[in-house]
């Protein structure tokens, strides 16, 4: 079977966005993860403080950075819209795509996100394809995030869901391509709230992830796309869940905002059995 290499990537989302508070984080991360090999590491910070990162952590960094969005035209009238180029030459390689959160669907209910503006968060399987295939044509790896509501695991609906959401993702884009996609399972009932899937239904889950691949190019495709699992994931329930046979790293949130709980999820993926 193909050797993947496990990634550990840090979605900072809307926090340590100040230059002084994310040039502590990232040094820290820095600093206790330099003599950590065998893991890919990447950090997604909130746009603005892209570049300051990127300086602090040079040119050859083993550290990546990521973005959290991107949009699909390169350049024009899109006022608020950052394009892959412009992420290219920030220095970034990882772009975080189709979010939950980016989708209009939250973990932790927001109780003034009301009908009518979580339309405004608007990412759609559509713009989630959109994106996928800018950020490949600027050589961007995209995080390309799916997972199912609680609402729609009670009615059964997960697997499903999870196939329309990679087949929406996927359209248009070639088998060669797929070696620089990597998905994130993220069930949105996990994200922010404490509450982890079982490692064996994570498992299963980012299962039917690589059997979709499989499908729509072929088993060895399937069998290289690496497949993060997140929601909640922290130093003490990582190593059960990265031992499973389909999961391939972490997308981690609130502990990634803790340089030694994150730095601790990576080495617990690089200790894995090979
Ligand atoms: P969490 O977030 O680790 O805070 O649950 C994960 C994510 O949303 O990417």
């Amino acid at each position: 079977m193909t050797k993947r290499t496990p990634l550990i990537a840090g979605n900072w989302k809307m926090n340590k966005g100040t230059t002084a508070e994310a040039t502590v984080l990232i040094t820290e991360v820095r600093d206790k993860a330099a003599n950590v090999s065998g893991v890919e590491i990447a950090v997604c910070p909130p746009f603005t403080v892209l570049h300051a990162l990127k300086s602090v952590l040079g040119d050859n960094s083993p550290i990546a950075l990521g973005a959290q969005d991107v949009y699909w035209k390169s350049a024009g009238a899109y006022t608020g819209q950052v394009s892959a180029e412009m992420l290219s030459d920030a220095g970034v390689s990882f772009v975080l795509i189709g979010h939950s959160e980016r989708r209009g669907r939250f973990g932790v209910a927001e109780p003034d996100f009301t009908e009518g503006v979580l339309k405004y968060f608007g990412e759609t399987d559509a713009s989630v394809n959109r994106k996928t295939v800018a950020a490949l044509a600027s050589d961007l790896k995209p995080i390309v995030c799916v997972g199912e509501t609680l609402n729609e695991r009670e009615n059964g609906d997960t697997d499903g869901v999870i196939r329309a959401q990679v087949e929406g993702a996927l359209d248009g884009i070639f088998t060669a391509q797929i070696a620089q996609i990597v998905f994130a399972y993220e069930p949105v009932w996990a994200i922010g709230t404490g509450k982890t899937c079982s490692s064996d239904e994570a498992d299963r889950v980012c299962g039917i992830i690589r059997a979709t691949v499989s499908d729509l190019y072929d088993a060895e495709t399937g069998g290289a796309v690496r497949i993060l699992y997140g929601g909640s994931m922290k130093p003490d329930n990582a190593s059960e869940l990265l031992v499973q046979p389909n999961i391939d790293g972490g997308l981690i949130g609130g502990a990634s905002l803790k340089a030694s709980d994150f730095v601790s999820i990576a080495v617990a993926a690089a200790s894995l059995p090979s």
